[in-house]
């Protein structure tokens, strides 16, 4: 196994956490020891991931149970963390779905609104919520998960293309 860099004391905020890519991102993290805030809307899934973390890597995790969509929510979930868990070092923004392969003419709008209002809106919300304190602290880090589609034109998911070069720029900037 390849060496992983000591990430104690580091606190890194993982959103859609309870599968997949943020499932798999909270046990890298794990590995290298970073204290580890895991946010989804299934507190059940998100509650046996951690107890697999901790009985395997025995580090400190908080769970976020949080619907990013929701911009007061995110709002409030952010602003009443415990004071230990409020400085975040990391934010991997990945909360997100696929819907909808219909062709972008025939697809129905509420898949357009499920992608725009989770994958868009919602990682700004994230976002917004957690980099007032980067800045004060003068570090951190976020890592947006995208798409190919952001680059590649695909037939069924063409509307999200004009979206993504606007994450871009916001990463840039
Ligand atoms: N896997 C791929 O091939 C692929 C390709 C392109 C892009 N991506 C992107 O990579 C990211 C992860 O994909 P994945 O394949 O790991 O998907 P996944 O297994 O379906 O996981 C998605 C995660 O997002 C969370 N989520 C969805 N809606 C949410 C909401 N409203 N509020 C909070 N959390 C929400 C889900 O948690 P809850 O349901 O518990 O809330 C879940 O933990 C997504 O942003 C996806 O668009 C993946």
């Amino acid at each position: 196994m390849s060496q992983i860099p000591s990430m104690t004391d580091q606190t890194v905020l993982i959103t859609g956490a309870s599968s997949g890519i943020g499932a798999s991102c909270a046990c890298f993290f794990a590995q290298a020891g970073a204290r580890l805030i895991l946010a989804a809307r299934r507190q059940d899934k998100l509650q046996a991931l951690a107890d697999h973390l901790q009985q395997q890597f025995s580090v400190a995790i908080y769970l976020l149970p949080l619907d990013v969509q929701r911009s007061e929510a995110v709002h409030q979930a952010m602003a009443t963390l415990p004071d230990d868990w409020q400085a975040i070092d990391v934010l991997i923004n990945n909360a997100g779905l696929s819907r909808g392969l219909d062709k972008q003419f025939e697809a129905p709008l509420q898949d357009w609104e499920d992608m725009i209002d989770t994958n868009v809106k919602g990682l700004l919300y994230v976002t917004r919520s957690v980099v007032p304190g980067m800045v004060a602290r003068g570090r951190g880090h976020i890592v947006n998960i995208g798409s190919i589609a952001g680059r590649q034109t695909i037939q069924a998911v063409a509307f999200i293309v004009p979206l993504r070069p606007r994450l871009n720029l916001s990463r840039r900037g």
